[in-house]
């Protein structure tokens, strides 16, 4: 063998050790607990052949605590660049076979790198992580390189998208990471993030409580919201992530991809046309309207089982991606609270930093009162999602379909926050108040004064039907210009796209200033 075949034959060698991570043993380790490798993870979620692998022969630089004996290749994390259905991303997924995974200086060295290439060329960024947390035997340089990390995260923010996936343990400051993200992934059952595990809950607080309780993919998913998505195995969490990316541009500077569709764009249903019941007080399906004006019936949910009482996601209309926000009648009437108001601000925030239209459908009877709410600052969140869509200079299209009403008429998208295109349908009620409240604060006087109840009712229904005629349709937004138009239901995707399509080129501006200060 030559000098140089020996050489290139050690190359081999060098790369196969580094690819084995912690080694054979603590792979089957974690395959023991149903999870993949981070090189698996990445295999799967990169198209074939495509993974361009960066400093696979790094090593820590720690010399406490007998770690100056073993330098594993790579210290815990596979990073590099490859594409998602030929469209480039940048890569980390961390290793638990090293060391659990935990973040030593040179892995955070390593991340680093990755996410600033990703900012130089414009490409999305994409971290799976699964880690035991700063790497104790480096102490205070394992937390240097977390706040390396957490910069780049903020710096990186609306300029290329962030996602996070957690596929194993992220705890203690770690979380911080996916938290400044646009979108975090969780798996049930293998993955959890918590600021302090049970051990410290129980000694802090005496609660006891286990780790799937306490932070699991359940957890976040449906209670902090601290999960976009809660997904039952590692691969449909890949396919997650890739769909996601799907609807999402490059960064900041581009738009989505467009996703060419053989449904027509002037397709009608009829069946909108009859989806309002007779009744206010009924319900619908409001996923049933988004189903049906969308492309292909494709409807892509992020933050499915948060606040369902308002609906965000994803969608193509006319082959362009969309963000759809509605309220959900189905659930709490489609009231407006804190984690709805949350849920919906931080979504079009992110529609709008990436150049994603919004396409707002309105049902909304107002905010959720009470004591739980006001002491929870509903003032503070719910201007949240007021100042997100006043902001927004992407292209707005609203349909009101129902009910309109008070503040939460102003925060969903209305003409006065800069909606481009606002419509609405017949059975549509634009107004200060329902009748009945309307009716109770304008004549309650008079209604008291009458001491015979039926004539009380006949008198109070009078009053709200004559309210209802006055206030409770459309035409009166419609005769002052505060909508463009009163829409048949069943033409509403066609309408909708041919806004989309003349607002397309538009261009609007917000004042010069070092940046905004969102109430938080
Ligand atoms: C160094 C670590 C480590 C860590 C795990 N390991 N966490 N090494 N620093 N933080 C090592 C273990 O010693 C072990 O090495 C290997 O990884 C696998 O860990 P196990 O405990 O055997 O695995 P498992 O039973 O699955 O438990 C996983 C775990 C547990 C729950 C994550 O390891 C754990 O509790 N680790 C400590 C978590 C923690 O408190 N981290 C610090 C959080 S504070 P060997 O060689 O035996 O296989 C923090 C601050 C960040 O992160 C601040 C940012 C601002």
């Amino acid at each position: 063998m030559s000098i140089q075949q020996e050489k290139i034959q050690e190359l081999v060698e060098r790369r196969g050790t580094a690819k084995l991570g912690g080694g054979q043993k603590r792979i089957d380790a974690q395959h023991e607990k149903g999870k993949l490798t981070a090189r698996e993870r990445l295999a799967k979620l990169l198209d074939p052949g495509s993974f361009e692998e960066f400093d696979m022969f790094v090593q820590h630089r720690c010399t406490n605590f007998g770690m100056e004996e073993t330098h594993p290749d790579g210290d815990g994390v596979v990073t590099g660049q490859g594409t998602v259905d030929g469209r480039p991303v940048f890569v980390f997924a961390q290793d638990f076979t090293v060391n659990g995974g935990s973040l030593s200086k040179t892995m955070s060295e390593k991340i680093c790198k990755v996410m600033d290439m990703a900012v130089r060329v414009g490409a999305p960024v994409i971290g799976l992580n699964d880690s035991g947390g700063a790497r104790i035997q480096e102490g205070i340089d394992a937390l240097a390189g977390y706040g390396e990390i957490f910069e780049r995260n903020i710096l990186a923010s609306g300029v290329v998208p962030q996602i996070s996936g957690i596929f194993g343990p992220c705890a203690g400051g770690a979380v911080y990471s996916p938290a400044l993200t646009d979108f975090t992934l969780m798996v049930q059952n293998t993955s959890y993030m918590f600021l302090t595990g049970p051990g410290v809950v129980k000694s802090v607080t005496g609660e006891d409580v286990d780790q799937e309780s306490l932070g699991g993919a359940a957890v976040h998913a449906s209670k902090s919201g601290v999960a976009h998505f809660s997904v039952p195995s590692e691969e449909e969490g890949i396919e997650t992530l890739k769909k996601l990316l799907s609807f999402l541009p490059q960064n900041n500077l581009e738009t989505a991809p467009e996703r060419p569709t053989a449904d027509p764009v002037s397709r009608m249903d009829d069946a909108l046309n009859d989806i309002v019941p007779d009744s206010p007080n009924k319900s619908y399906d409001m996923y049933g309207v988004i189903r049906s004006i969308v492309d292909d019936g494709e409807f892509f949910e992020v933050h499915k089982d948060f606040a369902k009482n308002i609906i965000v996601g994803f969608a193509h209309m006319g082959g362009k991606s969309v963000g759809i926000v509605a309220n959900q009648p189905g659930v709490l009437a489609g009231v407006l609270d804190i984690n709805a108001s949350r849920k919906g601000a931080r979504f079009v925030r992110f529609c709008d930093a990436f150049n994603i239209p919004l396409v707002t459908l309105v049902d909304v009877p107002g905010f959720l009162p009470g004591t739980q709410q006001e002491y929870g600052a509903i003032i503070t969140n719910g201007a949240k999602l007021l100042f997100a869509y006043g902001e927004a200079t992407v292209p707005k299209v609203t349909v009101t379909l129902r009910k309109s009403y008070g503040g939460a008429h102003i925060v969903m998208s209305c003409k006065q926050l800069r909606g481009d295109v606002n419509y609405a349908w017949p059975t549509s009620e634009i107004a200060v108040m329902g009748a009945d409240g309307a009716v109770g604060v304008l004549y309650g006087k008079e209604l008291k004064a009458e001491t015979d109840p039926a004539k009380q009712s006949e008198i109070a229904e009078a009053r709200k039907q004559e309210y209802n005629e006055l206030f409770c349709n459309p035409y009166q937004a419609a005769q002052k210009g505060y909508i463009e138009d009163v829409i048949e239901p069943r033409n509403t995707r066609f309408r909708v796209i041919r806004a989309l399509a003349f607002l397309e080129g538009k261009r609007q501006e917000i004042p010069a200033k070092k940046h905004d200060n969102l109430p938080l």
